[in-house]
């Protein structure tokens, strides 16, 4: 029998995607069932996987984004996947407070609460080097990442903690800071002060039933397609050793967006474990033994290997647990 990802697939869009299929990775169609998510910056590459995939495991996703026509179409394709009503597209910048009431109003509007929050929005184009980089471009490094993290989770967070029951999620680019990156620092700037109000954050509802974590996706771009980084305006020197190529272990070329999404899946599945943690996609990935590529694209050359339970451990809380309380 087909799965339902195969039995639902659309083809015709401009979106760029792949089924996502949970029975191949363990995970259980219907798990998010009755769950409504919100994710930030929901229109293409790794907030899309996210939202395809809490729509394939059974939830109500809202798309939320600042390209309207992108929005509306994955509104379109993820109803058109998982059935109607499922997915509801709200435009919003997530820098504006007005905005993100509004995303609020309609989201609890439509679906009567919000179980999880994803804040994955960000604009990579704000990766200049430091020297040369418009005081504007860590205004709004910050504005996005850090001020936008802030006032979603002012509108989310109270209705969960009512309920004593939410995952609030942060697609951070490291934990706690990010790693300096060569015309990486003023969009790293933004990541780490949004990583550190959502490690904070864990802090302060620990034990309420909110569960919170950074999950940092590595190279996640449809193959062929990497993900544009705009070069300095400054010419840097060439390091002496070129840095390692970024992905997940195991693949060749870019870790696909659906691979993202299900190992998003599967931290959701343990987000209580996870709480105050923070994660790597490929660590992830490796942990639940993720067994193949999800689309031909994907050339596998060496196969993630099993971790022990140590590794287990360590990959799943590379920060470790913390916040005994
Ligand atoms: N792709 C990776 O390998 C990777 C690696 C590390 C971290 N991340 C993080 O994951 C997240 C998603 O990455 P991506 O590669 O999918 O990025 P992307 O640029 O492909 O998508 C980001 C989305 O955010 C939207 N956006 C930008 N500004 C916004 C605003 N003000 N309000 C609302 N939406 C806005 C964009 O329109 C876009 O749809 C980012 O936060 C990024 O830092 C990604």
């Amino acid at each position: 029998m087909e799965s339902g990802a195969q039995r639902n697939a659309v083809i015709d869009t401009k979106l760029d995607i792949v089924p996502i299929d949970l029975k191949k990775v363990g995970l259980q169609e219907g798990f998010l069932k009755d769950e409504v998510a919100v994710v930030t910056g929901s229109a293409s590459n790794v907030g899309l996987g996210y939202a395809r995939a809490i729509a394939a495991a059974g939830g109500k996703v809202v798309i939320t984004d600042i390209n309207e026509a992108a929005g509306k179409e994955a509104e379109r394709v993820i109803n058109a996947e998982n059935g109607a009503d499922c997915a509801l597209f709200v435009q919003c910048d997530v820098t504006s407070e007005s905005d993100v009431k509004n995303l609020a109003k309609k989201a609890f509007g439509k679906f009567g609460k919000v179980d999880i929050l994803i804040n994955n929005a960000m604009n990579k184009a704000l990766n200049g080097a430091i020297w040369s980089s418009p005081v504007s471009d860590l205004e709004k490094s910050f504005a996005i990442a850090a001020r936008g993290t802030f006032l979603t989770i002012k509108e989310f967070l109270p209705n969960m903690l009512e309920r004593g029951h939410g995952t609030i999620l942060y697609s951070s680019t490291q934990f706690h800071y990010a790693p300096p990156m060569i015309g990486g620092g003023i969009y790293c700037a933004g990541k780490a002060a949004a990583t550190s109000i959502t490690m904070s954050l864990a802090n302060e509802v620990n034990g309420t039933g909110v569960h919170v974590f950074c999950l940092a996706p590595a190279g996640v771009a449809r193959e062929g397609k990497p993900t544009p980084a705009p070069a300095p305006v400054i010419p840097l020197p060439e390091p002496a050793e070129k840095p390692k190529r970024m992905g997940m272990p195991g693949f060749e070329g870019a870790v696909p967006p659906e691979a993202c999404a299900v190992a998003m899946l599967y931290c959701l599945a343990n987000a209580e474990k996870l709480h105050g943690s923070g994660i790597l996609v490929s660590e992830a990935l490796t942990a639940m033994d993720y067994p193949y590529p999800v689309p031909e694209t994907v050339n596998r050359s060496g196969g993630a290997r099993k971790l022990s339970q140590m590794e287990l451990t360590l990959a799943l809380c590379n920060m470790g647990p913390g916040f005994t309380g």
